[in-house]
């Protein structure tokens, strides 16, 4: 494996991302962790991240100095590079503006990062301060017009540090700068695929769960099925499932899911009806956050009760991804919102969590699905949030709003199918916002609820962009809810990629 440390940008996940789809396992952990610590972890490459911060800034994040002596091979990204420069002792400068947008490298060494590839690279930069001579024993890679040390290495330590962003697609050829360092520089062996991502977690279930119990919040979504599905396959029968209907589904949701286990799966399923329980607890909750965390803890209440009632599980299994746990904020990211499994869960919990997913971002899930043999309609089931409807309906959640958004999502969902648009669009949705507006029906006012029609495409929800469906799908699903949905007299469709917005209006 490959480490990645991190320091804070907000896309660093990508440099993961980018190690992965070329074999090898990486992932991103704190820039606190110690040199002991990383030694344990016996990586093959340790990658400094970027970050927002300037070095000689009070409070900068640093790492651990231990790490420069490990002999563990270190390429520096961005920041990265700064702070191996300013650990070495180089002259770095602040300049008076962002170097921000492609730019041309000039290579003038026979660095193996660059090897094959031109003398003159287009890259991505993003950066204030730049190192105008490199730390003593090492030498420049390659130069741009205003940063005269774009690259250096120190060869035989085996330390690389870029300026620029390799990771990120712009760089035109950043994927083979990685590749290089993983192969050429760290020797690695690039046998990391799913097949071997399920034999290591299949062997790490097992020693961790031994011949305790486990119980399995299933939502029907490929997460938590994958979930069940790798447990299933470590343990067998001690494994239960707990489907809760917590009456935030979609239309016909909970009887589709039990379909779908009964009819694929020979695991224990238990089914909850815990519907008028968790619409009481959100009775005149208006805030998102709130709504969220009380719909969380319900969630983990409903699973210790039936734990109880099922005798003593020692652990509670989730489809927790990568993504939740980067967005509901690490260390140095900021809190985007509180996915309801990471940022929801008591602070009290009589459970161990089991979370073999959560290193894994939702295309790869999909993967491991498929190489599971999972059915095609759980693995190409679009993804649906934990806190369901609930943050759907904006504001307080009703009965009379949650139907509207049911029958109003369902109608979406029948002509986005019938228009063969389900597979390109990553998620599609109705929301309904707070707010009534004056209409004319006959020759009638009304003065009703305006549905919100949000409809993206996406890789791994970390970033969307509003889906181009064509109008006259628009306009037939338009009419449609209007004519069959009591109560609404709008339909508006929602424009905004993410970031700006996120995907949920909640
Ligand atoms: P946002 O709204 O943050 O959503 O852009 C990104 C993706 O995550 C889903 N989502 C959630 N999934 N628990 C989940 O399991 C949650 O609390 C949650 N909130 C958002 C959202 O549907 C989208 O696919």
């Amino acid at each position: 494996r490959v480490v990645v440390l991190d320091f804070g940008g907000q896309y660093n996940q990508l440099i993961a991302r980018r190690i992965r789809d070329l074999g090898v396992f990486s992932e991103l952990v704190s820039h606190r962790t110690s040199a002991q610590e990383l030694k344990e972890m016996a990586p093959k490459g340790i990658v400094f991240s970027g970050g927002p911060a300037s070095v000689y800034t009070h409070g900068a994040p640093k790492c651990d100095p231990a790490i420069f002596d490990l002999g563990i091979p270190i390429l520096g990204i961005c920041y990265g590079m700064q702070l191996i420069g300013a650990h070495f002792g180089a002259e770095v400068e602040s300049a008076a503006k962002r170097e921000y947008g492609k730019a041309d490298v000039e290579v003038v060494s026979d660095s193996p990062l660059f090897r094959g590839l031109s003398d003159a690279e287009s890259v991505w930069m993003s950066h204030r301060d730049v190192v105008v001579a490199p730390p003593k024993g090492f030498r420049v890679d390659a130069r741009t017009a205003s940063a005269p040390v774009a690259a250096m290495s120190h060869p035989e330590n085996r330390v690389y540090a870029v300026q620029f962003h390799p990771e990120v697609r712009h760089t035109k050829n950043g994927n083979e700068m990685i590749r290089r360092f993983l192969y050429d520089v760290c020797r690695c062996e690039g046998t990391w695929s799913m097949e071997t991502f399920i034999d290591d977690t299949v062997a790490k279930l097992k020693e961790q769960i031994g011949d305790k119990r486990v119980l399995c919040a299933l939502s029907g979504g490929v997460d938590s099925s994958v979930v069940a599905a790798l447990i299933h396959r470590a343990i067998g029968d001690q494994l239960t499932c707990v489907f809760v209907d917590h009456g935030l589904l979609r239309k016909g949701e909970a009887d589709s899911v039990m379909r779908t286990f009964a009819d694929h799966f020979r695991m224990n399923v238990v089914k909850v009806d815990a519907r008028e329980r968790f619409l009481d607890k959100l009775k005149g909750m208006e805030d998102p956050e709130q709504k969220r965390k009380i719909i969380g803890n319900e969630f983990i209440r409903v699973f210790e009760e039936e734990a109880e009632k099922l005798g003593k599980h020692h652990f509670l299994a989730q489809g927790t991804l990568y993504t939740d746990i980067v967005e509901s904020g690490t260390e140095t990211a900021q809190t985007i919102k509180s996915h309801h499994n990471v940022g929801g869960l008591p602070e009290e919990m009589e459970m161990d969590l089991v979370e073999p997913v959560n290193t894994l971002f939702k295309d790869e899930v999909r993967k491991v699905g498929e190489e599971l043999g999972l059915p095609k309609e759980i693995i190409w089931r679009q993804p649906f949030p934990g806190p369901g409807l609930g943050i759907r309906v904006i504001g307080e959640v009703t009965e009379e709003k949650l139907e509207i958004v049911r029958e109003s999502d369902a109608i979406l969902r029948e002509e986005i199918q019938k228009a063969g648009l389900d597979r390109e669009i990553w998620q599609y949705f109705t929301a309904l916002p707070d707010f009534k507006s004056v209409g004319v029906m006959g020759d009638a006012r009304t003065y009703a609820y305006t549905v919100g029609i949000r409809a993206v495409t996406s890789i791994d929800g970390m970033t969307a962009d509003w889906a181009r469906i064509p109008y006259e799908v628009l306009e037939r699903i338009s009419n449609r809810i209007i004519n069959e949905v009591d109560g609404v007299n709008r339909v508006v469709y929602d424009i905004t990629s993410k970031p700006p917005a996120t995907i949920e209006w909640e």
